[in-house]
């Protein structure tokens, strides 16, 4: 069964539909990479799944129900989060208050703390947890964030270009952390514009243009997809 179904979910923006009449669905347990250019609509569609943003039309299910409308926090507490695309640093907290934050979801303060050192521990920040975020490189910047995630112990979570800005090398350490998550039973959807990577982490992409779904399938299959290549990368190569 799957685990989320997106049920022609639509958002306009005045003038603008940022997402229109999107489906698809997510299986327990896989990586679905999401990609699109600039401005396609892709974290419009994670704030319509994730509760803030209400969609226009279309319904979202988890685990079997509709959870359009409910608020973030308690679409959170049934066990799907995401992270934030632009990320916010608040700077008198170190790294393990942040990911304690992020426990208190649903512990009281004692275990949330026993929770985020074992979260930070598991994302390799361990010896980081008394630094203060804004004093991470980028890498680790971006393994804070899978960790706040982690931390609500979500059963799906939603990463918004957690590798952007990374170096093919730098996102090793990430990955690893998302696929021993999934090894786990975790579920992902990943936005990633760095093409080896999303290629190399998702078992089956879905691609997003002005707002529109226009393929989905196995990343070999949309490697191939000349319709991808033109709606999406014009005249680019896939493998750059
Ligand atoms: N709150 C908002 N109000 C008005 N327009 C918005 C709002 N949020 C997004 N948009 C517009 O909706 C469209 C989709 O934006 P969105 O951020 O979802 O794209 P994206 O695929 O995530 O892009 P990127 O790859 O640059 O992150 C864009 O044209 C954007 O300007
Ligand atoms: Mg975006």
């Amino acid at each position: 069964m799957a685990i989320l179904e997106v049920q022609n979910v639509s958002r306009r923006f005045g003038g603008l539909t940022a997402v229109s009449n999107v489906s698809f669905s997510v299986e327990k347990g896989e990586i679905l990479g999401v990609i699109g250019p600039n401005g396609a609509g892709k974290t419009t569609l994670f704030s319509l799944i994730s509760g803030f943003l209400p969609p226009n039309g279309g319904d979202v299910v988890f685990k079997g129900q509709s959870i359009v409308g409910q608020p973030p926090h308690r679409i959170a507490k049934r066990g799907l989060t995401r992270s934030f695309q632009v990320v916010q640093v608040f700077t008198d907290m170190t790294v393990l208050d942040a990911v304690t934050t992020a426990a208190l979801l649903n512990h009281p303060m004692r275990a949330a703390i026993a929770k985020a050192e074992k979260v930070i521990d598991q994302v390799g920040l361990g010896h980081k947890a008394l630094e203060t975020p804004a004093s991470l490189s980028l890498q680790d910047k971006k393994l804070l964030e899978v960790a706040k995630c982690v931390a609500t112990e979500p059963e799906l979570i939603l990463l918004d270009e957690v590798m952007a800005g990374l170096t093919l090398a730098e996102t090793q350490a990430p990955l690893k952390v998302i696929r021993d998550l999934r090894d786990a039973g975790m579920t992902f959807v990943m936005v990633e514009h760095v093409m080896p990577v999303i290629m190399s982490a998702a078992d089956r992409m879905v691609v997003i243009s002005f707002g529109q779904k226009v393929a989905e399938g196995s990343p070999a299959e949309i490697v191939a997809d000349e319709k991808v290549r033109e709606a999406y990368f014009g005249e680019e190569d896939l493998h750059d």
